[in-house]
This record gives C-alpha cells, sequence and structure tokens, in this order.
C-alpha cells in the first residue's frame, strides 16, 4: 500500500500542479477531494502552459486515472470547457480517463451571483474570492439544500429541485442584495444540456479508489488552495469554505484514515497570499515587488496580483501539524537568485511576548510582526540545477534551514515551473 498525499502549505499557488503532475508518473491514480474552480494549478511542459481548475493535474500523462471526488464543488460549464480545452490539445483521448464523483455538489448560476454580490456589498470587509460562487455551494451543501452531480443527470429530479430551490434564492438575491433574480427555466435548460454531456464521466470516486487501494495501485491525493486557507484551521474568516488539509482528503473521497501513507506539504521558497486577510511576513515595498515580479506572481485563476511576503516559518509549522505532514517540497526557489540578503521568519512578536506557535486566534495574530534570521543569497542562476549537488552552498545552506526551521525533511526542490527543473531529494512513495 502505497498512497500519497500533497497539500498546499501556504496560501495557495505553491506549486500543488506541477509537483501532482511529476507525482503522477509514479501513480495509477490523481484525485481531487475538496474545492472547486477557485483553483487554478499550473502545468508547463515544453513550451505548453496548462492551467487546470477542476481537473486533476495528472491529466496530462496518458493512462493515469483522474478522479474527482465528492467533497469538490463543481461548475459543469467550466468542467465541460477543460475537457474541451484538454482534448484539442491531444490529451484525454480516452473518456474513462476521468470520473466525477455524484454526490459532488453543482455549482449554480445563484452561487456566483450571490458571492460577487455579497462582496460587493462587503466593501473594504471584502473577503477576496474568486467569485466562483464556492462560499455559497458549499453553505447549500451543508445547509442540505444542495443539487448534486446525481441530481443533474436525471432530469426530472433537477427540474424540480429547481424549482424549490430558487425563490428562496431569488428573495435573496433582490430584496437583500438588491440585483437582478434568475429564471429557472433558463437555468433548467443551460444545464440539461450540461448534464448530458456529462453523465458520461459520473461513477462512484470512493468505491473506484478502494479497488484501486485493494489492487496494490498507488493513489495521488491532490489538494487544491493551501492550509492556512483552510475552514477549520486557515485564518479565518478570510480562508476558503473547503477542508483543505490533509484531513479533508478522507471525507472528499471516500477512503479510511488508515490508507493515507505520506503527506507532501508544498510550499515556495517565500510566501504569497491573493485576496485579504493577515499575511505576518508582507512586504508592501520595493522587496515584495522585486519578488511578485521575478515569480510572475499573478493569479492563475483570476489574473490578481499575489501579495509577496518572507519565508513564514512560524506558519509552516502549522501546516506541518496541522496535516501531519512526513515531508516538504520546496518551489520557485529560483525567484530569489539575485537577493543578496534573504530573510526567514522563525517566530512572531505579540506585544512583548514571542510566540514560536502560529496563534490561532485572529485577534492575536493581526499584532502579530515577524522576527527575522537572515541568511545570505547565493546571487547565481540555479535554474539549470539538475542535482542538490549543482546548487550554490548557499542555496543549500537556505534549504537546509527551511528544514530546520520548520522540522521537516525536504523532499524535492523546484528551480523553474518546467519539469525538467525538478530537483528530487527522495521517491515520493518510498
Ligand atoms: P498551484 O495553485 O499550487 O498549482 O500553483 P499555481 O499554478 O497557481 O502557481 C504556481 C506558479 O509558479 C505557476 O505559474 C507555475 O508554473 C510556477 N512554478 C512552479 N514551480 C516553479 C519554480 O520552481 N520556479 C518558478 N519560477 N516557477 C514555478
Ligand atoms: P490554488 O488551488 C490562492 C483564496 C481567495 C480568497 C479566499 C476565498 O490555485 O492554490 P473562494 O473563492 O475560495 O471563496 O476565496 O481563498 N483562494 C485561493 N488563493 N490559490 C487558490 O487555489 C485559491 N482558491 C481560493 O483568493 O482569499
Ligand atoms: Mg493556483
Amino acid at each position: 500500500m502505497s498512497n500519497l498525499v500533497i497539500i498546499g502549505a501556504q496560501w495557495g499557488d505553491e506549486g500543488k500542479g506541477k509537483v501532482v503532475d511529476i507525482y503522477t508518473e509514479y501513480s495509477d491514480d490523481v484525485v481531487r477531494f475538496q474545492g472547486g474552480n477557485n483553483a487554478g494549478h499550473t502545468l508547463v511542459v515544453g513550451e505548453e502552459k496548462i492551467i487546470l481548475h477542476l481537473i486533476p493535474s495528472g491529466i496530462l500523462h496518458e493512462g493515469k486515472r483522474c478522479i474527482i471526488g465528492n467533497g469538490v464543488v463543481l461548475d459543469p460549464k467550466i468542467f465541460l470547457q477543460e475537457i474541451e480545452g484538454l482534448k484539442k490539445r491531444g490529451y484525454l483521448k480516452d473518456d474513462s480517463q476521468l470520473l466525477v464523483d455524484g454526490n459532488v455538489h453543482v455549482i449554480m448560476p445563484y452561487h456566483r451571483v450571490i458571492d460577487i454580490a455579497r462582496e460587493k456589498k462587503s466593501g473594504d470587509k471584502k473577503i477576496g474570492t474568486t467569485g466562483r460562487g464556492i462560499g455559497p455551494v458549499y453553505e447549500d451543501k451543508i445547509g442540505r439544500r444542495g443539487i448534486r452531480i446525481n441530481d443533474l443527470i436525471r432530469p426530472d429530479s433537477f427540474a424540480r429541485k429547481v424549482k424549490e430551490v430558487l425563490p428562496e434564492k431569488n428573495f435573496f438575491i433582490e430584496k437583500y442584495l438588491g440585483e437582478e433574480p434568475l429564471s429557472a427555466d433558463a437555468i433548467i435548460e443551460e444545464y440539461s444540456a450540461y448534464a448530458e454531456e456529462l453523465s458520461k464521466y459520473v461513477g462512484c470516486a470512493s468505491t473506484e479508489i478502494s479497488k484501486s487501494i485493494d489492487a496494490g495501485k498507488k493513489v495521488l491525493f491532490e489538494g487544491a488552495q493551501g492550509s492556512l486557507l483552510d475552514i477549520d484551521h486557515g485564518t479565518y474568516p478570510f480562508v476558503t469554505s473547503s477542508s483543505t488539509v490533509a484531513g479533508g482528503v478522507c471525507t472528499g473521497s471516500g477512503i479510511g484514515p488508515r490508507f493515507i501513507d505520506k503527506v507532501v506539504g508544498i510550499t515556495k521558497a517565500y510566501v504569497t497570499r491573493v485576496g485579504s486577510g493577515p499575511f505576518p511576513t508582507e512586504l508592501e515595498d520595493e522587496m515584495g515587488e522585486a519578488i511578485r515580479k521575478a515569480g510572475a506572481e499573478f493569479g492563475s485563476t483570476t489574473g490578481r496580483p499575489r501579495r509577496t511576503g518572507w519565508f513564514d516559518a512560524v506558519a509552516l509549522r502549522e501546516a506541518v501539524r496541522v496535516n501531519g505532514l512526513t515531508g516538504l517540497a520546496i518551489t520557485k526557489l529560483d525567484v530569489l537568485n539575485d537577493i543578496d540578503i534573504i530573510k526567514i521568519c522563525t517566530a512572531y512578536k505579540y506585544r512583548n511576548e514571542i510566540l514560536e506557535t502560529f496563534p490561532r486566534d485572529f485577534e492575536i495574530l493581526k499584532e502579530c510582526t515577524p522576527v527575522y534570521e537572515e541568511v545570505e543569497g547565493w546571487q547565481t542562476d540555479i535554474c539549470d540545477a539538475k542535482s542538490i549537488d549543482e546548487l550554490p552552498e548557499k542555496a543549500r545552506a537556505y534549504i537546509d534551514k527551511m528544514s530546520e526551521v520548520t522540522g521537516c525533511p525536504i523532499v524535492l526542490v523546484s528551480v523553474g515551473p518546467r519539469r525538467d527543473q525538478t530537483i528530487h531529494l527522495s521517491h515520493p512513495f518510498d
């Protein structure tokens, strides 16, 4: 048995897509278990760049099965567009490569309308969501009024459910949010067309994953967003609406915890965040701008500039604990190529106290300022390094430092977006 979870260890966009693509070579099934098309996972193959929002990042590998587990929320239009885009580029030749669980909740037009209008109404208190309807669809799931893929593919039950739920949505949309109400007939017509196209992908993720595990196959679970955006363990309320941490794998795909062997956290060699919320090591100066530029830090989903800052070991230790990380994959080390002095935050200062542990109380976190250690930069281009020995000594010292301050072994170092810009320090499934 050997099953591996990939988790974002920061606030998202750590390079999960790239690492999952690389690890797919050693896997049989790749499974998304939470989130929706708020995610944007970038894969670079040669000159080609592919951004996936819903389909697991293993899809470029022929013969590997990609599964969308029940914990995901799915916008059918985006899903079908993504399939079309992949097919046009010569991928996904065999439809049996892709499976969507029937209990996945469907993102409906009213979810997007409510998400966007609520944000607009919140003014400077907004969360900075991706506007994809993620919060509202998870609210309906927990409120037991959601519409699932199994409903969508049954025309009668779908029409009945839309007619049941829409009056309440329209009341809220019109009277509270001041937006135009939606038409049930228009929704039913649009979504019925999607249902016909996507029904061939529908199945049961839990039983299929179990069959793979029983057959001794290797399953890779692909997290979306990051630990600090988790609904319970993140910087609430500035989080997404799903369980992004490793624990979410079990509920979001229908397997028991004993089937998880390893959990690798992906972290950049610095930190980024899109949207609002606390970010103790944020750099709102020229250095922050230089990192944004060198790292091309603009959202893969919304194109928004990402906030940037120094590596935060306090926040990382939180991710190590909450996810039970067995290893760290460090990405975007090359982005720091030109920096002479690199800072690492090893503790926070809160009033007169030094905190080694990430405060889970938002009121305390808001007031924390970073305590930094400095290391010398390598000021050399490392983009072509193929092994750890080819990295300059100062780059290796920085990697060792990240491992030391997080208490977690490093399993991979990425020095560029391409597949061949990857240094393996250990085999993913060993
Ligand atoms: P994800 O959401 O975690 O999959 O990450 P994103 O795809 O949103 O953002 C990561 C970005 O960094 C993408 O544009 C990747 O192509 C790029 N990337 C990944 N690893 C590296 C790396 O080691 N160096 C550089 N320069 N870019 C990288
Ligand atoms: P990947 O998988 C970075 C952020 C949004 C916002 C908050 C809530 O590519 O790492 P939502 O639309 O989910 O209700 O927004 O979460 N967010 C992400 N930030 N990467 C992501 O995904 C994100 N998905 C959501 O910016 O702050
Ligand atoms: Mg992303």
